[in-house]
């Protein structure tokens, strides 16, 4: 089996410890683990936590914890994995056979087209419209959905347009999945990132077949503790878990005790406010910068995830004006290419407000000069 490059996670690892402006992240600065617990709990509680494998499909507790989150989910719907990635991997090598027809709505993470194309899949293209407000374009996917489709892959929020299908978007989508009895895979991992502060309607419970993934990474600002979950009906659950056995077997009982924390009521809001704020706060500071560029750069503001996705004027290739940007003024942006959107490039707005202002100016000092 070959792999294609996945170009956007490539780039980001080889480059986000070199610049000084990082704005390729595309989730909520992360947090400490003494502002998560204090320093009693790590004494007392997670010190003495036994380094086995623990509960390899996630302790009952947070399988339980998880499954809140969702209606009329439980514990037995869940599998926590090593992060949203593994949970996506996982999806597509238990479903797809080589000669399968799935439809993959774009632009995405695209970790999802590289993987369905290495099992030797057909991942057609349902493309979100920028004059649609990068809403779907439910007629194409209409023609796009045929009898042999066995998958629709969805990201919802958004990655790289912070955009949220309308709840009337996401039932038409289950029903033009129901007609052929293909599976909805969605990829939730920014439910949770809403400005407004009002969760992203969940695709799971809408129609019987449906797979969604989350994780800990974007919302909650927790990328390092590599916790991602799959939830899906029971005996698929059971699937997903044999083929994790082949992957990374279980996740870490660390990282399982810490999300357990993340996830209960003394954290869950805490860290739900502050993700809010930053949102809001930042996004503020990114609407400012784009009025004040005379039409140099356009966006559909995004309504979650902490990432905008922005049009700029100036005819030169997105990778090159990233390319640009990195050498000559130690700023980081996503280029529009990853995504197959030239003209465009990705910004994270979820970190350090400071370090985003400074980014941001040094791209329109940049953008003016081109
Ligand atoms: C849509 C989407 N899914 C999955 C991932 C991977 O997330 P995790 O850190 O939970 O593995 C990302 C990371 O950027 C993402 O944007």
């Amino acid at each position: 089996m070959k792999i294609e490059r996945f170009e956007m996670e490539r780039y980001q690892s080889t480059w986000e410890n070199t610049v000084e402006f990082n704005l390729a992240d595309s989730g909520v600065h992360p947090i400490t683990l003494a502002a998560l617990v204090d320093h009693s709990w790590i004494r007392e509680v997670l010190a003495r936590e036994q380094l086995g494998y623990g509960h390899t499909n996630g302790s009952e507790e947070l399988r339980t914890t998880i499954a809140g989150l969702y209606h009329a989910a439980g514990p037995e719907h869940v599998l926590v994995t090593s992060g949203t990635a593994e949970a996506n991997f996982l999806i597509t090598w238990a479903l797809l056979e080589p000669g399968d027809h799935t439809v993959v709505m774009l632009p995405n993470y695209m970790q999802i087209p590289g993987l369905a194309r290495a099992w030797g899949a057909e991942a057609v293209s349902s493309w979100l419209r920028e004059p649609a407000e990068w809403m779907p374009d439910l007629e194409e996917l209409e023609r796009l959905v045929t009898p042999k489709t066995k998958a629709i892959f969805v990201c919802n929020p958004n990655n790289p347009t912070g955009a949220v299908f309308s709840v009337d978007a996401m039932n038409a989508l289950c029903a033009a999945a129901a007609r052929v009895n293909a599976w909805v895979v969605a990829d939730e991992v920014y439910r949770g990132a809403e400005l407004d502060g009002h969760p992203t309607s969940s695709f799971w419970g809408r129609y019987p077949k449906v797979i969604v993934t989350g994780g800990l990474s974007k919302a909650y600002g927790l990328p390092g503790l590599r916790i991602g979950w799959i939830v899906a009906p029971h005996d698929t659950v059971q699937v997903l878990w044999s083929y994790h056995d082949y992957t990374t077997i279980a996740p870490s009982v660390l990282s399982d005790h810490l999300a357990r924390v993340a996830l209960g009521p003394r954290a869950f809001q805490r860290l739900a406010t502050r993700t809010r704020l930053i949102l809001n706060e930042n996004l503020e500071a990114v609407a400012r910068w784009v009025d004040g560029l005379g039409g140099l750069v356009s966006w559909i503001a995004p309504r979650a995830g902490a990432i905008a996705f922005l049009r700029y004027q100036p005819r030169v290739n997105s990778t090159e004006l990233a390319t640009r940007l990195r050498k000559a003024h130690d700023v980081l942006v996503v280029p529009g290419d990853h995504f197959q959107l030239d003209g465009h490039i990705r910004i994270g707005y979820g970190g350090d407000k400071r370090l985003l202002e400074e980014g941001l100016r040094r791209i329109a000092e940049f953008l003016r000069t081109v």
